[in-house]
């Protein structure tokens, strides 16, 4: 698929009004995306588990306007109007409208919520970009439904997702995704997220996901401004081959169920990527006290208790806790014991792998 592709070529019947609701996940990556290329291409393909419990629930209500050249929208999060959330949305409007031509024949009203806290540090772009952009699909298909496959419906709500936020060309099918091309995985594109498509081992079957809420604050430096910075990076190139390399990695260590080496592709990812927000110019440090006191924990359980358990990061200081279902009853008496008294007011969610978007 290319671009073109995704330029519908007519459109039949469309609706007067309606609406529609979806409810999307949140992802974590284990292979991350840091570096893009310009119109949200990724600079290296990145992996990641869909999550379950931490989702975003969009309604998107659309009634017919006199076609001009103005976008026409409101915003309400949680019930409550929410205009500084427009910029975002007008910005993504303008790059999806060549896809979807339809946007300017309506007034939407986009009604959206979290399962997670507004303030927990859990970035809500990933899962409230791909719920924005399946509702718009669904316009979409309701007026194409007899031409439209649902590998199709997926493959586009991902590509336009991946134009509102990268990360969310990984929020709408489960449970392993992969954005970005690899050499090694067939069907794998810079333009949408695909289902991993070769073997997967049991033991990475259920993975659990245990997050600790460190720090619930505004972060100080946005992903978009980190992205930025990889441009002129002194180690941007070394760090993209090692994406290319730790997937290459990856492929074997999901076949065999090799959980040692899927720890130590894991935590290093975790570490290189802060390791290029503190190597960036301007530097920055998203991790605090708090999230250092959690891994050394997580180190010296797992040399103690010999179990598979590691952590993830993303842009910001809370921790990813990371284990299989075979070992979570052990690993969360340790969570509960040990790391949770370093959580912001004890605060943390407790989700496990999951398997993509529902329409409700
Ligand atoms: C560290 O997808 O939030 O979570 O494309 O600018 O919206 P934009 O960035 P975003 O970046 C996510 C970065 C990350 C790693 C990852 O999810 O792969």
């Amino acid at each position: 698929m290319i671009e073109q592709d995704f330029i519908p070529k007519s459109l039949k019947n469309t609706l007067d009004k309606g609406s529609f609701t979806w409810s999307t996940p949140s992802n974590i990556a284990l292979v991350k995306y840091w570096g893009k290329k310009e119109h949200q291409i990724p600079e290296n393909p990145s992996i990641s588990f869909t999550l379950d419990a931490c989702r975003t629930t969009t309604t998107l209500s659309f009634s017919r306007k006199d076609f001009n050249e103005h976008f026409s929208f409101e915003v309400f999060l949680d019930g409550k109007q929410k205009d500084d959330f427009k910029l975002k949305i007008e910005t993504f409007f303008k790059h999806i409208d060549i896809y979807l031509p339809f946007l300017k024949n309506y007034h939407f009203k986009i009604e959206t919520s979290n399962t997670f806290p507004h303030s927990s540090g859990i970035a809500s772009s990933a899962s409230g970009m791909s719920a924005l952009a399946l509702c718009l699909m669904s316009v979409e298909r309701s007026s194409n439904e007899a031409e439209m496959t649902d590998e199709y419906f997926n493959q586009k709500a991902s590509f336009l997702a991946r134009l509102g936020s990268g990360s969310a060309s990984r929020s709408i099918e489960g449970d392993l995704i992969v954005w970005g091309k690899h050499d090694k995985i067939t069907g794998s594109s810079d333009l949408y997220g695909i289902k991993y498509p070769l073997e997967v081992h049991q033991n990475f079957k259920n993975y659990h996901d245990t997050i600790l809420l460190v720090d619930k604050g505004e972060k100080q430096v946005s992903s978009t401004v980190g992205h930025k910075l990889m441009h002129g990076h002194p180690f941007a190139q070394e760090r993209f081959t090692q994406a290319h390399h730790n997937l290459s990695r990856l492929i074997d260590v999901f076949k065999v169920g090799d959980l040692k080496t899927f720890i130590e592709i894991i935590e290093s990812e975790a570490l290189t990527l802060h390791a290029m927000m503190m190597t960036s110019l301007p530097y920055f440090v998203l991790m605090k006290p708090n999230t250092l006191e959690i891994i050394n924990k997580i180190w010296s359980f797992r040399k103690e208790a010999g179990l598979h358990v590691c952590f993830t990061l993303d842009a910001g200081a809370n921790v990813h806790v990371l284990y299989p279902e075979s070992e979570a009853e052990k690993v969360f008496e340790f969570i509960q014991n040990e790391l949770v008294a370093y959580c912001q007011n004890g605060h943390y969610i407790c989700d496990r792998i999951g398997f993509g978007a529902k329409q409700l």
